[in-house]
């Protein structure tokens, strides 16, 4: 989704903002643009569409200039185009802005202010910029007091950076439900949708609440909430180096993020042991938990996918029924719930918009939730009761791999801790440590056969339209992750079914060399998975079996080291993610930006 900079008080901010917007990258855009201005009154505002590459082939060799904002788009109303490519001015070129969100009422609010104002392009942003203008000209409003009265009408979710051409030495910034923060710096301050794009810049950073307006000086800030109270809060340590969010001699970020798996399981271990190195989670959750009577897990795609493994454990281990949820589909289509339920977010970004308007929803109802992301401090993080973090790192591409891997192996811990406490035999039974650092060892080991998945992919994935996964169980639940890892970096057309179902409509697809790629790990069911494979095969497909050891066939193409039956998934999935992998840098795509796609869904 969009990403926003902004900085103040530095000498060369055009640089600064190029810097921050190549780090913000990760979240997917299809154009860019920059504004640069100081007190020799002089003004630079590039835009272009695709790249920021094409943005930095664009700027003039020399911007001078104290203060700036810069802005990647990922387009919801109007086409990605170097017109609809923010910074958007207002009519007279006065007042620059950038904006991350959407604004739902924009047709409403251009028909009841804006019939004198010629749009230059098709976004619902230029609405705001030109309703600030507005409210400037006739009602000879300040900026601030137009910036609040504009933000007091209108509707949807926002992070702002606004600059007034004739106050070149403060930026406006505004949020609601979109992320925004506050970099703080010795006579310098920056603006940023994620800290790791100004981290290079400070460490120390202040969030902002929603609908608050913040003053930002080079010297200092000011937050007054809607009504124009100031707020005092303080800032805190950004828990991130600038090695974190590099490659390092990586190709791409997605490789990095695969062999980072075995690394976070360790560190999983040592985050949730005590000092008896048994696994533990705060007493808060595990007493909600435990006076719930249905857990129902709320995510969007792989994290949604994660929530279906972590259904598995938690019924086996805690014997409370578990429901898993699409967010865009709960929140508007809510099922009847529950007497005392308990919510489980799923995401890794903590900023997912789907899942926060159900959090939202949760929370107006007053029902005990639990957040478990990589961000902390993140707006799902902070607005749901309990957090657990994925200490995962920072995860770059837009192919979530080692945050659905932690996913799975925190809520196998809160399945381990919640079980323990209700006394369940099977739970009590695993040595979850050891199971934790057995996966951790299998992963080494698959991780250590690239070349091996690498032929797999030219193999089986070449020059295909449409490629299958099946399995049943948790194997089904992993189908459906390796398919969506396949076609949202390779554009293969992929799904992942349950085996068992391909007969009853599917298998109408299966021609002469279509891959069918088969998962078991399970010994009680692998035999109807093999028969299912077989099927498949009498018509034409081209098979690829990954098994487990101990249930594996001498013709299998991949064995994977035996772990324990609840945690397949955690190994099951890395060969998945590297053929998806090898199979975009055989067809030649960029591996961590997918065309279309936005690692930090901020928009319903
Ligand atoms: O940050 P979240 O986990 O909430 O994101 C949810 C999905 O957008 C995300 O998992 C997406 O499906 C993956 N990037 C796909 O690899």
């Amino acid at each position: 989704m969009c990403g926003i900079v902004g900085v103040i008080g530095k000498k060369n901010p055009a640089k600064i903002i190029i810097q921050g917007l190549e780090k913000l990258e990760y979240r997917g855009y299809d154009s860019a643009g920059i504004f640069v201005t100081g007190k020799n009154k002089q003004d630079y505002l590039v835009k272009s569409k695709g790249r920021i590459k094409e943005l930095k082939a664009k700027l003039p060799q020399e911007i001078n200039g104290e203060i700036g904002i810069g802005h990647t788009r990922w387009a919801t109303h109007g086409r990605p185009s170097e017109l609809n490519a923010h910074p958007h001015t207002s009519e007279d070129n006065r007042f620059v802005l950038v904006h991350n969100g959407v604004i739902q009422n924009f047709e409403e609010v251009k028909a009841k202010y804006l019939t004198n104002y010629t749009l230059k392009g098709d976004t619902d942003t230029e609405i705001v910029v030109q309703l600030i203008d507005h409210f400037v000209l006739t009602e000879k409003l300040t900026t601030k007091e137009a910036f609040r009265k504009t933000l007091a009408i209108i509707e949807g979710s926002y992070a702002f950076a606004l600059v007034d051409k004739e106050e070149p030495d403060v930026i406006y910034v505004a949020k609601n439900k979109s992320p925004l923060l506050i970099g703080l710096g010795k006579n310098f301050n920056v603006i940023c949708s994620d800290a790791m794009a100004m981290i290079e810049e400070t460490k120390r950073f202040v969030e902002i609440a929603d609908q608050e307006l913040v003053t930002v000086w080079a010297d200092a800030i000011q937050i007054e909430d809607a009504k124009g109270n100031l707020v005092r809060r303080e800032s805190y340590e950004a828990q991130l180096t600038l090695n974190d969010i590099e490659k390092g001699t990586y190709p791409y970020y997605m490789l990095k993020e695969i062999d980072d798996q075995p690394a976070v399981m360790r560190k999983l271990i040592q985050a949730y042991s005590n000092n008896q190195q048994e696994l533990t989670i705060s007493q808060e959750i595990v007493t909600d938990i435990l006076n719930s009577d249905r857990i129902y897990i709320v995510a969007c795609g792989t994290s949604w996918h994660a929530g279906w493994v972590g259904k598995q454990m938690l019924e086996q281990y805690t014997s409370t029924p578990v429901e898993v949820h699409l967010a865009s589909e709960f929140g508007y289509n809510m099922p009847i719930l529950a007497k005392k339920p308990f919510f489980i977010f799923l995401s890794q970004s903590g900023e997912t918009a789907d899942s926060r308007q159900v959090l939202v929803k949760i929370n107006e109802l007053t029902y005990p939730s639990l957040t478990i992301t990589n961000a902390a401090g993140s707006t799902l993080s902070r607005e749901a009761k309990h957090t657990l973090l994925l200490h995962a790192g920072p995860e770059i591409a837009v192919a979530s791999t080692k945050a659905y891997t932690a996913q799975i192996a925190v809520l196998a811990i809160v399945a381990k801790v919640i079980g323990e406490a209700k006394g369940n035999l099977k739970a009590l039974n695993i040595d979850l440590v050891h199971e934790l650092s057995m996966v951790a060892q299998a992963m080494e080991v698959l991780i250590s056969r690239k070349e091996v998945l690498e032929e797999y992919a030219q193999t089986y994935l070449e020059d295909t339209r449409n490629a299958f996964y099946i399995g049943r169980g948790i194997d089904y639940y992993v189908s459906m992750e390796a398919a969506l890892k396949l076609k949202e970096i390779s554009y293969i057309q992929a799904e992942g079914f349950a085996a068992g179902e391909l007969k009853h409509g599917t298998i109408a697809l299966i021609e002469e060399g279509t891959p069918v790629l088969g998962i078991i790990t399970d010994a009680n069911i692998a035999s109807h998975t093999r028969s299912n494979l077989q099927e498949v095969e009498t018509r034409g497909a081209h098979t690829l079996i990954i098994s487990m050891s101990g249930v594996e066939k001498a013709t299998d193409q991949l064995v994977l080291p035996k772990v324990h039956p609840m945690l397949t998934a955690l190994v099951s999935v890395v060969p998945c993610q590297l053929l998806a992998y090898y199979a975009t840098l055989q067809r030649g795509y960029d591996v961590d930006k997918p065309r279309n796609l936005a690692k930090s869904v901020t928009v319903e």
